[in-house]
């Protein structure tokens, strides 16, 4: 290949990645009759018909969001990014540029690796959704003054950090899902940023081998729902429960060990306790098998179990399958497609 053919081919590479020069395909869903209108090959999504209930973008490449992607001039419900290649947010689209998304933003299946400070600032939709990208890197205060949000989805991402301080003001967040990441560990006063009563965090499938005796410290959410299966713990400290109401606390298909009464003692109330006994070595289990079975008709606690253990105790016990983390994962979902695949052809 001549040289010059390789400069202009490396110009046009820069100039298409450093400018905002995507075309695109687009579909809006109109109120009511909720009928698709597409449109195609264009450089901006233009709204300004108030029947524009949504828009969605499916498939397209569009490796940075430029904020001129966006030409709202009316409130639309949702925008759905899903499987556009995105890697960069342009930090200002949704904090000063777009504000006339009122329910959900979605920017699913993509390349995320990282959310900058004050990329959510200031909006008012109830629902934020970041699901199965590759973000390993969220900011302090990525998310804040965001009054309505009561629903954000973290899961299927590659943190292996909690950060507390990526929220600022996000006081009616009810549910968190961070599933399916590599966190190992929980730090005292983790969450504190729950305030709504009712709310739930779900870290199963994580790689948690640590969580501070403090984690709920500044938490004043009452009834919280806590789903920690498929982690790596090994206990679970004195007292790190107390003070606290749960609907439920999951910890099944963790390799605890020698567990005590302790965890949740004093003004503690649970509702729902999801614990087996797989993973755990035969010494210490019957210890903690008659520690739980204690705890459990002591408290009046539903217990959820499978045969494994076998409790001597018939109060409150629901016997339940295996939960696994299978097929979560894009790229095992992916798999399994390719495979099915080559069976259909194959037979
Ligand atoms: C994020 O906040 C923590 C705690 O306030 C602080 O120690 C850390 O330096 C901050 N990180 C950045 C990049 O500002
Ligand atoms: C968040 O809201 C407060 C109070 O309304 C305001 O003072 C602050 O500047 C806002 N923060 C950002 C980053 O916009
Ligand atoms: C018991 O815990 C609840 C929260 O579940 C709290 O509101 C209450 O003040 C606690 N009572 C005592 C005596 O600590
Ligand atoms: C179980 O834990 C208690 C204290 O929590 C300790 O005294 C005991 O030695 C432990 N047993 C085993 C088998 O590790
Ligand atoms: C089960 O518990 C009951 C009463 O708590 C006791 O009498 C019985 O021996 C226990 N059975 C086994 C197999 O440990």
């Amino acid at each position: 290949m001549h040289l010059k053919t390789v400069a202009v081919l490396v110009l046009c590479f820069l100039q298409r990645s450093t400018t905002c020069d995507f075309r695109f395909d687009y579909t809006t869903t109109v109120h009511g009759k909720r009928e698709v209108n597409e449109y195609y090959d264009v450089k901006q999504i233009t709204v300004t018909s108030h029947n524009t209930f949504g828009v969605t973008i499916e498939n397209e490449y569009i490796p940075t969001l430029c904020c001129e992607v966006f030409n709202l001039k009316l409130d639309v419900e949702y925008i759905i990014f899903d499987n556009c290649w995105i890697e960069h947010i342009e930090e200002e689209c949704f904090s000063q540029k777009v504000q006339h998304i009122t329910s959900r933003i979605a920017i699913i299946n993509n390349k995320l690796t990282s959310i900058k400070s004050g990329t959510f600032t200031n909006l008012k939709v109830l629902s934020i959704d970041l699901k199965n990208n590759l973000i390993e890197v969220i900011e302090n205060e990525s998310f804040v003054n965001l009054t309505s949000l009561m629903f954000l989805d973290l899961s299927i991402n590659n943190l292996r950090t909690f950060n507390p301080k990526v929220f600022l003001n996000v006081p009616n967040l009810g549910t968190l899902m961070l599933q399916s990441n590599r966190i190992e560990s929980l730090e005292s006063n983790a969450l504190y940023f729950f305030r709504k009563d009712h709310s739930r965090l779900d870290m199963k499938c994580n790689e948690l081998t640590y969580i501070d005796k403090n984690v709920l410290g500044g938490m004043i959410s009452e009834n919280f729902y806590l789903e920690l299966h498929n982690n790596k713990l090994s206990s679970l400290p004195a007292g790190i429960f107390d003070h606290h109401s749960f609907s439920v606390i999951d910890v099944g298909q963790n390799p605890l060990k020698n567990v005590s009464k302790q965890f949740c003692s004093r003004n503690c109330t649970v509702q729902d306790f999801n614990f087996n006994c797989a993973g755990m070595d035969m010494e210490s289990m019957g210890q903690t098998v008659e520690n739980i079975g204690n705890w459990v008709e002591e408290n009046h606690v539903n217990l959820y179990t499978d045969d494994y253990c076998s409790f001597n105790t018939s109060a409150h016990l629901v016997n339940v399958g295996w939960s696994t983390c299978n097929g979560v994962r894009g790229v095992e979902g992916t798999w399994f497609w390719i495979y099915l695949g080559i069976l259909v052809i194959l037979f």
